[in-house]
């Protein structure tokens, strides 16, 4: 017989590719063969996001492909759904869509392989499984697949409630994985040849704020704890909230360069201090522009990353010029700009002054097409240099190529051997693009 087939489609954040290797391991223990062919498979789930409501909209799409299968098979599919739409919408999932067998939140996918056991004997129809939402949830080992990144939560959950943004209420309040569980497993993934270590929280700053008896670790201690950890690789994590970053942070980051990654991903959201106090984002436009000040006295070389939204309501024009002018005085190497999508729940979505679609869309394009010429600008100065590069595989585009990243992030595509997969070379950029370097080996 045949081993069983299992897809999961991941949408969303890095948290979210995190659960889905471990869902696949857990899937793995449990005879399931992974595939990506969904068409194929005994059992799909998707692992989703509803952040914003393309993320969702996107899920509804799948959900009714999936619902077409599954009748075509006289009902031969388990249909799963995970992540953060179930744990918003729980048992209501269920009533929209009643041929999903089962729902788990964010916190209850150990439970997986029990639930589909019960499902397939036959012993309950459909499962619901959201409960648990402020709890650590249990250690579970996780199959980041031939790849060159494993990721680590330090933290889950967060509690600042930017009045915009649902995360808090699907992934309840912020609690600390403890620090030995952490340097453990990312040793275990050094130790297995993983080059890339992420450590994910919404908030990675305030690490070990949770811990009652314990005021000696914060996050500064925790990457200086991994540091010490011996190998070739270079860590990351994301993300850090402005407000609470603080200099010893990036005293560690400069005590160990060749270990910490040279990028820093510091979500702005808005350069307008109007908008930032109506997001409750915490700091204002001045704060912000003095932190990366000192960022970038502290660690000259580091590259920065950012989130923005438009459109946030009440947004003037003179709000959206701040935000251009903040990415100008910044120059950040990438930007993850985004539309402002009402949640329900949140107290954004009932607020007045409403911005209308087209004003947004054309807020965005312009914001895009100034942080492209940055990001253009800050490509072409790695040009003639010659930089260390990660590399990941061979390219998509180009199977001739190999494609890896720098410290900084960026993208470096050059001629070389599928064997280099992994390792740490120099390359001499020779062009650039406004995304992507391209090199020779050196
Ligand atoms: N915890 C992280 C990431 C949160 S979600 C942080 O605080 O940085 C990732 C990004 O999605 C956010 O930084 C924000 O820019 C965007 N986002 C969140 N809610 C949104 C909404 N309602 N509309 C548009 N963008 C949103
Ligand atoms: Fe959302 Fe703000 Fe928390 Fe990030 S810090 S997850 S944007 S509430
Ligand atoms: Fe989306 Fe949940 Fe991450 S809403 S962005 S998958 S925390």
């Amino acid at each position: 017989m045949s081993k069983k087939k299992a897809t999961i489609v991941t949408y969303g954040c890095q948290m979210n590719v995190n659960e889905t290797a471990k869902m696949k391991k857990l899937l793995e223990e449990n005879g399931y063969e992974m595939t990506d062919d969904i068409h194929n498979s005994d059992a799909v789930f998707l692992n989703t996001c509803t952040v914003r409501s393309g993320a969702a909209g996107k899920i509804e799409g799948k959900l009714g492909n999936l619902k077409t299968i599954k009748n075509a098979r006289g009902g031969n599919l388990i249909i799963g759904v995970t992540g953060c739409v179930a744990q918003e919408e729980k048992e209501e999932l269920l009533k929209r869509a009643p041929y999903i067998d089962i729902i788990i939140g964010n916190q209850n996918i150990a439970q997986l392989p029990e639930i589909m056991e019960k499902i397939l004997a036959g012993e309950i129809e459909h499962a619901v499984l959201t409960d648990k939402e402020d709890e650590l949830p249990p250690r579970i080992d996780a199959n980041f697949g031939d790849g060159i990144t494993a990721s680590v939560a330090i933290n889950y959950g967060c509690n600042n409630f930017c009045t915009y943004c649902i995360v808090p209420y699907v992934r309840g309040r912020e609690r600390s994985v403890p620090m030995e569980d952490i340097v453990n497993d990312v040793k275990k993934y050094i130790q297995k040849g993983y080059k890339d270590i992420l450590l994910l929280g919404q908030n990675v700053n305030s690490y070990g704020n949770d811990f009652e008896n314990n005021h000696e670790v914060n996050f500064a201690k925790l990457l200086d704890e991994i540091c010490k950890i011996e190998g070739d690789y270079w860590l990351r994590y994301v993300s850090p909230h402005p407000k609470d970053l603080t200099m010893d942070v990036l005293e560690v980051a400069a005590k160990y360069p060749e270990k910490i990654a040279r990028n820093l991903h510091l979500p702005v959201q808005s350069g307008s201090t109007n908008m930032l106090k109506a997001m409750n984002r915490k700091y204002t436009k001045e704060e912000y522009i003095a932190l990366v000040d000192r960022v970038k006295a502290a660690l000259p070389d580091i590259s920065l990353t950012t989130d923005i939204i438009v459109g946030f309501p009440g947004e003037t024009e003179e709000d959206f010029l701040e935000t251009m002018d903040v990415i100008r005085h910044v120059k950040y190497e990438n930007a993850y700009m985004f539309k402002y999508s009402i949640r329900e729940g949140t107290p954004a979505a009932t607020m007045e002054d409403q911005i209308p679609e087209d004003i947004k869309q054309s807020r965005l394009l312009r914001l895009i097409e100034a942080q492209n010429e940055n990001a253009k600008e800050i490509s072409l100065s790695y040009v003639g240099k010659t930089v260390k590069v990660l590399v990941e595989g061979v390219s998509h585009r180009n199977k001739e190529r190999m494609t890896g990243r720098i410290s900084e992030n960026k993208v470096v595509i050059f001629e070389g051997d599928s064997s280099l997969k992994g390792t740490f070379v120099d390359v001499k950029i020779v062009t650039a693009k406004t995304w992507t370097l391209y090199g020779e080996l050196v």
